[in-house]
């Protein structure tokens, strides 16, 4: 696509309603009545509607965009919608080359767009209409010098989704070779490249043969200064050649790798939290690593063996013309190569699985041990680590020791019949001359054993190819098991928008994770309406982050309703639903990058003072003000220039910067220090105001303030009420304040002694 990127034109014109006028595309009277702006979000619903694709202009608003749309905003909408869209920049000279006749959008300097619907490389103009006008306005021709004056250089290209049908498929070697084919321009010229060296590499044996025949036995010179210069013109030509098919290779090589690792990482996104969870990630890592054997097949070995079997198609007819006999020989001998070869394959793919395996394993401890590093010198476990690693290293080299060993069998067993055809045939060839049986001549003789020399290098090359085949075999069955899981949602467009208000409701929720006995959640049936402040508390395992990701929609599967203002969960657009959450967990990844970027975390529409507002609230501004760079401090590696509390209140911010209606806690103070908790507990209110709050902890100190408060006990739900009322009547939820606050009474004061346990609130 690097049509795209060319240098855009420096946007010099005049700005104003006055561009409008000099392009001579708006009608008058109907400009008027929309913004600058809103011709961008005009121009970007024409583009869809050309691809069939309505969209929603209260969708785009959902998004958050400012005034004037940014042209990542409008990208994102239209994503949303399921088309492909993408912004870049284009000169002149690029529109004048584009050949696809979908519209695109050209952003305009005054924050308008218009339409370029067409262009006309002979007259030198584009054709570009305004958005504002009638859908029956046609198209006005406009030249370069009028274009510049108003276009930033920006476009936004919308297409028909691309290759919806293969985006779900899964990845296998059928569809990597389906991606292959899709190259057909690579795949023709390289082919053709193939077959003319093929038959360029059939010339020297013939010149040689020309030199004993005609040169060496009859002394002509003329000849040799002729055969001479047929061979410089073979060898240059073959030189040009050979640099234009490595060339093409390469081109096709990168190409295939770009859309396989896009393909696979695409994959990897769409799978369910869930998976993540099952799955070490030192496993997945080691499994989508695998790639780089896919890579090297098919930058070097499988073009080497479409080489080779050109070389046999036009080599096996020419050995048969020269002499069927010697053809006949030289042949079978390829044949019983082949079959050493096959005789071996079923033994190197056994083996080579087990490789595969075994070296699975030993990156998967690797990777753990690594995450986990801190937990393991704490617990001084090293020497148990490095007996298991000890293990798994022996394991994988005793496989590839096996492998390597019986990989030697089939390469040792064919070094006498290569050796036969490539000198031993001359003996054969020599024997039949003397005794007449041939009637090849000399030079013949040596042209023929030339040639037959090249039936061997294919066919050794092709055993070990069995192994890098079996090789590719396994590693994209690797990168297969873990992409070819079923996806989160079955795709990004599916599912309703409803605007979003916060009223929860949980209908006779059950539900269990998978291979677990007992249910997370039983029958759990609560409502709260849009606002309420809803704290969720209970011991630990008892179900309360549980109730979060159905709230998130990680999991799916469970019986009864989870409704959001009324719509059922599983049917609201899982893409649009967690971008319209805020969640605040106990453990917060940030981003390498500066703390504005953590905070905004790359959605669009949203600038520096939303970051402000939001680490505000947060309480995070006080320490980002004092950082050296304020909000443009770099977070590094692992955050550690980051005390826990106040990576927690930028996490807390982060959740906050979209002002999402429900917004979730799960125990997003509980590993903070007493001092940054507080600061966190004293906003909770402010934090809480406007919107749904979930405030899971298990300090109960921090759950007063809620307007209702959830107990859960062993996946059940025992009550739901106020702080005040459940210290009443829920002997649980007494337990648990009691435990933690026995120093104050029951209604938050401070006792002189401690309080004795429970008499007087019954
Ligand atoms: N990803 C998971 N896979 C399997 N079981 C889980 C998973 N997460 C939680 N559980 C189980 O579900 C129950 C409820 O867990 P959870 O909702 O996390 O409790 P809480 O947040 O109240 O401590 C626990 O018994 C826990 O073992
Ligand atoms: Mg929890």
């Amino acid at each position: 696509m690097g049509d795209e990127r060319g240098a855009g034109r420096g946007g010099a014109g005049p700005t104003g309603g006055e561009n409008d006028a000099r392009l001579g595309i708006s009608p008058d009277g109907v400009a008027g009545d929309a913004t600058p702006g809103h011709a961008r979000i005009l121009a970007a619903l024409a583009a869809a509607r050309y691809h069939g694709f309505e969209l929603d202009q209260e969708d785009f608003h959902n998004i958050g965009g400012g005034d004037v749309p940014s042209p990542a905003a409008i990208v994102e909408w239209l994503r949303d919608a399921g088309l492909w869209a993408r912004a870049g920049r284009m000169n002149w000279r690029q529109v004048m080359k584009l050949t696809d006749p979908s519209p695109i959008v050209l952003l305009f300097n005054d924050g308008s767009a218009g339409l370029l619907t067409g262009v006309d490389p002979v007259e030198r103009v584009a054709m570009v209409k305004d958005p504002r006008g009638r859908s029956s306005d046609l198209s006005v021709a406009v030249d370069e010098l009028r274009l510049s004056e108003v276009w930033t250089g920006e476009v936004i290209l919308v297409r028909k989704p691309r290759e919806t049908s293969t985006e779900h498929d899964n990845f296998s070697i059928g569809w990597v070779f389906r991606r292959f084919l899709s190259e057909k321009r690579f795949v023709r010229d390289i082919a053709i490249a193939s077959i003319v060296t093929s038959v360029l590499a059939l010339i020297p044996p013939f010149l040689v043969m020309s030199v004993i025949d005609r040169v060496v036995v009859y002394g002509n010179q003329d000849t040799l200064v002729l055969l001479a210069m047929i061979w410089g013109a073979v060898v240059l030509y073959e030189t040009v050649l050979e640099y234009a098919r490595v060339d093409m290779v390469t081109l096709l090589a990168g190409r295939l790798d770009t859309k396989i690792n896009l393909h696979v990482f695409n994959r990897l996104l769409g799978l369910s939290l869930d998976y993540f969870e099952r799955h070490p990630a030192g496993e997945i890592h080691h499994r989508i690593n695998q790639l780089y054997l896919v890579r090297l097949f098919f930058t070097g070995r499988m073009f080497d063996l479409v080489l080779d079997c050109f070389m046999l198609i036009v080599l096996i007819p020419v050995l048969f013309f020269m002499s069927s006999a010697l053809a006949f020989v030289a042949v079978a001998t390829a044949v019983i190569i082949m079959l050493i070869i096959v005789v071996f394959m079923p033994a190197m793919r056994r083996v080579t699985g087990q490789m595969v395996r075994a070296e699975t394993r030993k990156s998967t401890h690797m990777v753990e041990n690594i995450h986990g590093i801190r937990t393991i010198k704490s617990l001084a476990v090293e020497p148990q680590s490095k007996a298991e690693w000890d293990m798994r290293v022996a394991d994988a080299a005793d496989w590839r020791i096996q492998g390597g060993r019986i990989g030697n069998w089939p390469k040792t067993l064919v070094i006498p019949f290569d050796r036969f055809i490539q000198r031993g045939m001359i003996l054969l060839g020599a024997y039949w001359l003397l005794s007449g049986t041939t009637t090849l001549d000399i030079g013949g003789l040596v042209a023929f054993v030339m040639l037959g020399g090249r039936l061997a290098a294919p066919l050794v090359s092709m055993s070990k190819m069995v192994q890098d085949q079996e090789e590719l075999r396994l590693a994209i069955g690797e990168v297969g098991l873990v992409v070819n899981n079923p996806p989160e949602s079955s795709s990004a467009t599916s599912g309703l928008r409803p605007t979003i208000e916060g009223a929860l409701n949980f209908e006779n929720v059950t539900f269990s994770y998978r291979g677990q006995m007992a249910p997370a959640l039983q029958d759990v049936s609560f409502s709260v309406p849009a606002g309420t402040m809803l704290g969720i508390v209970g011991k630990s395992g008892s179900g309360k982050s549980t109730i979060a990701r159905l709230l998130q929609g990680i999991n799916r599967d469970y019986s009864g309703f989870v409704k959001l203002d009324g719509n059922d969960l599983r049917e609201i657009n899982l893409r649009y639903l967690r971008r319209s959450l805020g969640v605040v967990l106990q453990d917060n990844f940030l981003f390498r990058g500066t703390i504005r970027d953590n905070i905004i975390a790359g959605r669009p529409g949203l600038t520096l003072e939303d970051a402000v507002r939001a680490a505000r609230l947060a309480g995070a501004e006080e320490f980002v003000e004092r950082m050296p760079g304020g909000y443009e401090t770099f977070i590094q590696e692992g955050s550690s220039n980051l005390s826990g509390g106040q990576r927690q209140r930028l996490a807390i911010a982060r959740a906050l910067v979209t002002d999402p209606r429900l917004l979730i806690l799960d125990e997003a103070t509980s590993a903070l220090d007493p001092e940054s908790e507080a600061l966190v507990n004293a906003n909770l209110v402010r934090i809480g105001k406007g919107r749904t709050m979930v405030l899971i902890t298990h300090r109960m100190s921090s759950l007063t303030e809620c307007d209702l408060i959830v107990v859960m006990h062993q996946g059940k739900m025992l009550d739901i009420a106020p702080h005040r009322v459940l210290l009443e009547r829920c002997a649980i939820y007494r337990q648990l304040w009691l435990q933690q606050n026995r120093h104050l009474d029951p209604q938050g004061t401070r006792h002189a002694t401690p309080a004795p346990v429970p008499i007087e609130a019954d």
